[in-house]
């Protein structure tokens, strides 16, 4: 078996695959399938079309516990002790804590914080050794046999005495995984740390392992906030970073530009309450602002811009804020607009964000960016005014201010506009004329629709757009099922790649495009499908998750023209269903993608008109799975013999991808 078919049969067996991968150690021609439908692609190899090179990014927000208890690699539930019943009913201060075995007295205070921003702070006291506080953890805690996990927080004695404190780590069955003892002997806050390395993983698959404090001084009390455990081995080691796993599944789709940190969270749901002000989100972990997740839940923003921006930086993407323009979400009760006597916060906001990406580090933003450990700049290019709100007169007036400032002071950045949260309708058509008026570079529009809307609607959607106004950033689109969950199956994956193709075609238009939302956490859903599903320990990706991996490492920078014929064989509708695009990547590759939807195969003649230097064979990816409704796939790879003119054949139900 040579390298390239092993490598196929690894990334068969890493799929969630549920077939068998076919490898051939040879390309052979294809057999043409006699039940097939016919067709003929021609593709002219020098008629090119200069397309983005941000086509292909993702949309993170911190939905269905997407950062906090997801994405950020914080392992301790409400660390900071700031849970409300504003974050979700019946949460306190309390929330994710508990007291085991016996006479401790767990109390909240709130006299000389850490800091303002941080007010509240849990004290414990106990007669004698022996009860210990216990933290839940985002359902529970994952640990792992002989990783190293780093321990820290911010502690005060309250007494005369000083307080020895035992740090450690609990599987699910409630055994010792780990321990430590660590000496408070300050009267102010301290911040004390250590390291703690498992000497067995968690034994069941959910890992309800915990974590506990335990004052081994008897007659103490000791205050303690900003409680963390963070596993060392974080995405690229970096510290405050990322859980590795999840991180590495997003940077294996190869997004092109990342958008941050919503959807609806970029705004809240009012301005005064729970929207994002990018401020709050940088600086010590101990000073940042937490605040009510819009979703439902607790935010501590410890996966802030900062982390972000570094995010990008280690996957090679570009970074795309979403920041408010002082108007906040429609949905909740109608839009409530920051009076025109405090807008100058909102701007001054945006251009200060600017100045922290990008600023030299003599100037305020730039040096705090230096202090919290990257002196360079990050490159900031893109950002968003606003995410689909409603388009009136409130918004337009404060939309222009913000905009207007920034073109005065960054003329280099990209700004990008809203026009709403449908695919049409009084919001859209406000919000394009409002963007052709203003001559915005960029649009984002929304859509969660159907599947068949995707085929029939939206593959040819950008075809007759307006070549010469603002460009289209497809920013949040799925195909929605019936189902409770919303259901990711072949079906809505294969009608999104169909769009997808429709955005290649018009890849001089459609500049940018995020599936939404990206992640989310099992038995912690606000909202399905999406693109990718957690748990403290194990990933399930998507059939949609596949598509985007396919267009996401196969993206071009030249569109190659081209047509696809099937004659009399499909009537139109059924034309609609089987799609194909070429295009060309920045190495030079050719890469012809191709979506049957269709109940039965389908055998392509292809030609490669102009075509120089083609390969004999050609590496072929196929999506596929057993029942166009179900969540099951297979992906298989394996060559294809190829010339100026060859055949694929399309199995039913599948996108194929070629590169050579
Ligand atoms: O993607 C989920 C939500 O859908 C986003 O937060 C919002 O922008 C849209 O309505």
């Amino acid at each position: 078996m040579n390298r390239k078919t092993t490598g196929s049969m690894l990334l068969a067996l890493i799929a969630m695959t549920i077939g068998a991968t076919a490898c051939q150690s040879a390309p052979v021609p294809e057999a043409d399938p006699e039940a097939s439908v016919k067709g003929t692609m021609t593709v002219n190899m020098n008629d090119k079309l200069k397309i983005s090179d941000t086509m292909f990014g993702i949309f993170f927000e911190d939905i269905n516990y997407g950062a906090d208890g997801g994405l950020y690699a914080e392992l301790v539930a409400n660390r900071d002790f700031e849970c409300t019943p504003a974050d979700a009913r019946g949460w306190s201060s309390k929330k994710f804590w508990a007291v085991d075995g016996g006479n401790m007295k767990f109390d909240i205070a709130t006299s000389d914080p850490i800091h303002a921003n941080n007010p509240h702070y849990g004290v414990i006291s106990v007669d004698g050794v022996g009860p210990r506080l216990l933290n839940e953890g985002f359902g529970g805690f994952r640990y792992e046999k002989g990783a190293d996990y780093d321990f820290s927080m911010f502690a005060r004695q309250q007494g005369e005495k000083p307080v020895k404190i035992e740090v450690g780590l609990l599987s699910d069955t409630g055994a010792v995984l780990a321990s430590k003892t660590i000496t408070v002997d300050s009267k102010k806050w301290d911040k004390v740390s250590l390291s703690l390395t498992a000497n067995a993983g968690n034994s069941t698959a959910d890992a309800c392992g915990k974590f506990y404090l335990k004052p081994l001084t008897a007659g103490s009390a000791v205050a303690v906030d900003m409680v963390s455990l963070f596993p060392k081995d974080t995405f690229k080691g970096r510290k405050n970073g990322l859980r590795k796993d999840l991180a590495q599944t997003l940077a294996d789709l190869k997004p092109q530009f990342v958008r941050f940190p919503g959807g609806c969270v970029a705004h809240g749901n009012s301005w005064q309450d729970d929207c994002y002000y990018w401020k709050d989100s940088v600086g010590s972990l101990e000073e940042r602002k937490p605040i009510k997740n819009r979703w439902g839940y607790h935010q501590t923003r410890g996966l802030g811009y900062f982390e972000y921006f570094q995010f990008c930086e280690d996957i090679g993407a570009y970074a795309l804020p979403i920041i408010t323009v002082g108007v906040d979400c429609q949905f909740t009760g109608g839009q409530q607009a920051v009076p025109m006597d405090q807008m100058g916060r909102i701007v001054q906001d945006a251009l200060d964000l600017v100045e922290f990406a990008n600023g030299g580090t003599d100037t305020k933003w730039g040096a705090l960016r230096a202090k919290m450990g990257h002196a360079k700049p990050f490159g900031l290019k893109y950002i968003g005014l606003g995410n689909e709100e409603q388009i009136t007169d409130a918004f337009e007036q404060r939309f222009k201010m913000v905009n207007d400032a920034l073109v005065a002071k960054y003329p280099d950045i990209v700004v990008v506009g809203t026009v709403g949260p449908g695919a049409s309708g009084r919001d859209y058509d406000r919000g394009w004329k409002f963007a052709r008026q203003e001559k915005l570079p960029i649009v984002d529009e929304h859509f969660y629709m159907n599947p068949n809307w995707f085929v029939e609607s939206a593959q040819h959607r950008y075809d007759n757009y307006d070549r010469t106004g603002p460009k289209v950033y497809a920013g949040e689109y799925a195909a929605h099922a019936q189902g409770n969950p919303r259901p990711n199956t072949i079906e809505t994956a294969l009608d999104e790649a169909i769009f997808l193709t429709g955005v290649e075609r018009n890849g001089d238009v459609v500049v940018m495009s995020s599936y939404a939302p990206l992640l989310g956490k099992h038995g912690n859903m606000q909202w399905t499908p999406n693109m990718i599903y957690f748990s403290n320990t194990k990933i399930d990706k998507t059939t949609t998750y596949e598509v985007q991996k396919l267009f996401g490492a196969n993206a071009g920078t030249n569109y190659l023209k081209n047509k696809l014929d099937f004659g009399s064989a499909l009537d139109r509708r059924q034309t609609l269903k089987v799609a194909a695009s070429a295009v060309q990547t920045r190495d030079g590759d050719t890469v012809l993608k191709y979506v049957n939807t269709l109940d039965q195969a389908v055998s392509i003649s292809v030609t490669l008109d102009n075509g120089k230097g083609i390969p004999a064979s050609a590496k072929r990816t196929v999506l596929t799975g057993p029942s166009f409704t179900g969540k099951e796939y297979t992906l298989t790879d394996n060559y294809i013999k190829l010339g100026e003119k060859f055949t694929v054949n399309l199995p039913a139900h599948s996108m194929t991808v070629i590169r050579f």
